[in-house]
């Protein structure tokens, strides 16, 4: 606390990111990175950019990385705008466009960085409970809102709702934005790009901090109608004019060219997690179905607080959020396959014990 700040810092509840130990030899499942390295072309690329030209500041349109992604997904460049992140992207999306009279809508569970934005950028919003099954219904939506948006999958659970689900939900809501968070979607979801061209209210959100294996990079992206992407770019303009560095638009070009290492590497993501599945219900948990690189999972008989700890005594970090309805859950970042088989004896120890 302190006298000289402004008034809405008292009042922020900031985001608290999951751990990043500082310990070595841990198995750490806790924040969704992907287990396998970047591409090796985008390790190549970075380097290839490290050179003199760092002298001078980047592009601020970050033409190329724009392009290129436009290319990728079948858009035009001023469909697409890119960020310091996913993170960065969405502050902007809540700022540019989802503040306004009525409330915006997202789940009650979901990824606790939405209410975060709203205090910071003083938005008027409402959570909207999932199911009993931790599912989101979109008849739910049908309620007045400034803007909806959720993860499709959603974070922390797991669970997809499908495209045409998304359709309903953009045919009603012609009025406001809805935007799509598809940081884990290449884990098995579908995406509602395909929408954009259809839809000049649905925004679709990306990251290359979990598919791609950059979140040390820090890129994401935002796709949808010219109108909301020039709306962002006066966010952005206003904020900072040179948010992607050389370095990050070399490594994320070299990453989208690299096509068959990102689905290698997402297919050995998706089967590891698939036989985890299967191992933590023959241990007795409750696993929901998942299209991401994580699990969410709980056990009828063993307090999720207490397992996450027995797994940190074993060098394993898994992620357990305090919060209503999920308090007994773990969510478990798929790690490669040696990892999770140390996860699993470890599980069989605590839950079993010889
Ligand atoms: C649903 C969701 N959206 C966005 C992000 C942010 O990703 P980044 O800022 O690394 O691009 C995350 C990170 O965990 C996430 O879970």
């Amino acid at each position: 606390m302190s006298k000289y700040w402004s008034e809405v810092v008292h009042k922020l509840n900031p985001y608290t990111p999951g751990e990043q130990p500082k310990m070595a030899r841990l198995i750490k499942l806790n924040t969704n990175e992907n287990p396998y390295p970047p591409s090796p072309r985008v390790l190549a690329a970075i380097q290839q950019a490290t050179n003199a030209d760092l002298r001078l500041y980047p592009d601020p349109g970050s033409e190329h990385l724009r392009s290129v992604i436009a290319n990728y997904h079948d858009l035009q460049a001023n469909q697409v705008f890119v960020g310091n992140s996913s993170d960065e992207v969405l502050a902007h999306v809540f700022q540019a466009l989802l503040k306004h009279q009525r409330p915006l809508l997202f789940p009650d569970i979901s990824y606790s960085f939405y209410p975060v934005y709203c205090g910071l950028y003083e938005i008027a919003h409402r959570s909207v409970p999932l199911d009993a099954e931790f599912q989101l219904n979109v008849e739910d939506y049908l309620q007045e809102n400034g803007g909806i948006i959720f993860a499709n999958p959603n974070a922390p659970t797991g669970c997809a709702v499908p495209l045409e689900k998304i359709e309903f939900l953009l045919q009603h809501n012609s009025d406001s934005v809805v935007v799509i968070d598809e940081a884990y979607v290449d884990f098995g979801g579908e995406t509602a790009i395909a929408l954009i061209d259809r839809y000049p209210n649905l925004l679709v959100v990306h990251t290359l901090s979990k598919s791609r294996s950059l979140a040390g990079l820090r890129v994401g992206f935002a796709a949808g109608h010219a109108d909301l992407i020039a709306g962002l770019n006066r966010v952005k303009n206003s904020f900072n004019a040179y948010p992607l560095d050389r370095l990050a638009v070399a490594g994320a070009i070299a990453a989208f060219e690299d096509q068959d290492y990102f689905l290698q590497t997402c297919q050995a993501v998706m089967a590891t997690r698939d036989r985890l599945a299967t191992d933590m219900r023959d241990l007795g948990f409750e696993v929901l179905p998942s299209a991401t690189n994580f699990i969410f999972a709980r056990h009828p008989r063993f307090a999720a607080e207490e397992i996450a700890m027995n797994l940190r005594q074993s060098g394993i970090i898994v992620r357990h959020f305090k919060l209503p309805r999920i308090n007994e859950f773990l969510r478990i970042s798929i790690g490669t396959d040696e990892e999770s088989a140390s996860l699993v004896s470890a599980l069989k120890l605590l839950l079993h014990p010889a």
